[in-house]
């Protein structure tokens, strides 16, 4: 597979199988990920790698807060709102994806509050000083994670609803004080069966969002 291979059937995925990630391959794309760059090779990313039992309990405990409505308290929060453009392509998301394969609001809601079923998630945090130059790393790290897992036959979804109860992975995960909690990704092998992971987003022509100049 080249990295063009990669980059194109990477796609988020919302529903994974219960077959567990083997170690070794967990360990070779966390390997591979630290190759990101980050400004000045500072490498701010601070990773809680999550598998087993103590996911089961991260989940269990989700399960409660959503059953108690518990608030969401992600540590990197909502924008306040979106530029028009990118308000346009966020409510052309689920449609898209109730068009394309069929899943409902209510699908994609259970999944996010289920954690996708994922068997692996990995936490990246980051200190809580720095600022969003470092952001961009995290953001860098996380693709590259994401393309080395596909490499693997891995699947992922980078997602916030992975983060929203930061009470429970700092209790789980003993995150220390002085992090945040940036984004969950999970990791897994998709489940085929089901027809959310046949959605593939639409991206703009490159005419709207690239201006060359010779
Ligand atoms: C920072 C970030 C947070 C995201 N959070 C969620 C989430 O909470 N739930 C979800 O279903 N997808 C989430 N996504 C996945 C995006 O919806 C997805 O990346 C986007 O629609 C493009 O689709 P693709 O990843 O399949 O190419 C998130 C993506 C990013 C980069």
């Amino acid at each position: 597979m080249n990295v063009t291979e990669a980059i194109n059937g990477r796609h988020s995925i919302r529903a994974f199988l219960p077959k567990p990630v083997e170690k070794e391959k967990l360990d070779s794309v966390l390997l591979a990920s630290v190759r990101a760059p980050s400004w000045a090779n500072t490498q701010p990313w601070e990773i809680f790698a999550v598998t087993g039992d103590t996911l089961g309990r991260i989940k269990e405990s989700y399960r409660q807060k959503y059953a108690d409505k518990a608030p969401a308290a992600p540590e990197t929060p909502r924008p306040a709102g979106w530029p028009e453009a990118e308000q346009k392509r966020i409510q052309q998301l689920r449609p898209d994806m109730e068009r394309i394969c069929g899943a409902s609001v209510e699908q994609f809601a259970d999944l996010n509050q289920n954690m996708f079923n994922a068997p692996a998630v990995v936490y990246v945090c980051m200190d809580k000083t720095l600022s969003e130059w470092s952001l961009y790393d995290i953001g860098a790290y996380s693709q590259t994670f994401m393309l080395a897992a596909f490499e693997q036959g891995l699947s992922t979804i980078p997602a916030i609803t992975l983060t929203l109860f930061p009470d429970v992975l700092r209790r789980e995960l003993k995150i220390p004080e002085h992090l945040k909690i940036t984004i969950g990704i999970a990791v897994g092998y998709a489940d085929k069966g089901n027809g959310i992971n046949k959605f593939v987003s639409a991206r703009e022509p490159l005419g709207e969002t690239v201006r060359f100049f010779e």
